[in-house]
């Protein structure tokens, strides 16, 4: 299947990476695998390299304009190329934008999406329903919690039962950041380490204040609730006062409320129960009692394979047909 990837940075080159370890091992399995056609940045769109080493090479030598398109409209390129799947991994943004509009451009022409951009979703959540009524398939497994299947559990095996309750370490950020400070380090050498290893983005406050958590924990709301909420109702009172030893950010979704607050890592320590920049996701139904999945290390590297396997569930569905 033919996929157009815009956004090249930590998510999309690792994307790369994995399609390009895993074709074979696809290809023996369902008899296709994936062409990378087309990939675009803020500075434009690129054709005609062959594979992922030709690209990222170029991207280390800062030649990437080796290979961009004359035409440098994105939506031009989403209306026109002749792709399968348009994966939308771009930088999330206040307004959800240009996201939104990429991806509803692409829906809008009956290709299958798949993103990671949390804003698109926060601002925009009728899209999944746009989706359905265009016929196609929609994904954004790694939207939240990183490469923990939440969607896909929530999809299938949870589906059966009345959902009471979802809570857990959404953010990897002020988890580790607090970490490294219950080994002795400075909150601002803390901070350092955490943009240097690139487990923080630059602006790091909207990680610590929880407003990356709430982010999450409403894209969840809504979509195991069918309410619609808005940022303003949730209540978030993470302070920066709290990112200090023995403290976590912990999110509580509820069909009447969403809770961010930091608690004592004691209070929860089976929620808690990881090392540096872990997540984990809890789940409480009428059916299966409380169950909680952790990861010790999420990252760029992790996320993108829950893209990439939300781009083998279309490909499944696809050679089935
Ligand atoms: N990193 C993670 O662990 C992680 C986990 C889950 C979800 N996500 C989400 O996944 C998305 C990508 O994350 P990332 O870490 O890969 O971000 P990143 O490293 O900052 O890369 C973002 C990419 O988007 C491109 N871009 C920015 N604005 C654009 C525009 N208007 N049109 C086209 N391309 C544009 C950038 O272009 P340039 O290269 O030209 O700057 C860059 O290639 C974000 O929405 C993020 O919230 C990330």
């Amino acid at each position: 299947m033919k996929l157009f990837i815009i956004g090249f940075g930590n998510i999309g080159t690792n994307l790369m990476k994995i399609i390009s370890e895993k074709n074979i091992e696809l290809k023996n399995k369902f008899g296709t695998s994936f062409e990378v056609m087309a990939v675009a940045d803020s500075k434009g769109v690129y054709v005609g390299f062959k594979g992922y080493e030709d690209l990222l090479n170029a991207k280390l030598r800062g030649k990437m304009e080796e290979f961009r398109d004359k035409n440098h409209d994105i939506m031009n390129h989403i209306e026109d190329l002749d792709y399968d799947i348009l994966v939308e991994v771009t930088s999330s943004t206040p307004n959800g934008e240009p996201g939104i509009s990429y991806v509803r451009k692409a829906l809008g022409r009956k290709k299958h999406v798949v993103t990671a951009n949390k804003s698109i979703l926060v601002k925009d959540f009728d899209v999944i329903d746009f989706s359905k009524k265009m016929g196609v398939i929609f994904k954004f497994e790694a939207t939240v919690c990183g490469s923990i299947p939440v969607f896909s559990a929530i999809d299938n095996y949870y589906s059966k039962a009345k959902i009471i309750e979802v809570s857990g370490a959404f953010n990897a950020t002020s988890s580790y950041v607090i970490r490294m400070m219950e080994e002795g380090m400075s909150f601002n050498d803390a901070i350092g380490k955490a943009i240097r290893e690139g487990v923080a983005e630059r602006n790091y406050e909207d990680d610590l204040l929880g407003v990356d958590s709430a982010r999450k924990a409403l894209i969840l709301h809504n979509y195991i609730f069918g309410k619609r909420m808005n940022v303003e109702d949730i209540e978030n009172t993470a302070r920066i006062q709290d990112v200090r030893p023995g403290m976590r950010l912990l999110s509580v979704v509820r069909d009447s409320n969403i809770i961010i607050k930091y608690v004592e890592k004691s209070e929860k320590s089976k929620i808690f129960d990881f090392n540096g920049a872990g997540m984990s996701f809890s789940i409480t139904t009428d059916l299966f009692n409380t169950q909680t999945i952790i990861v010790e290390q999420d990252g760029p590297w992790e996320s993108a394979a829950a893209v990439y396997s939300d781009l083998v569930d279309i490909l499944k569905v696809n050679s089935n047909e």
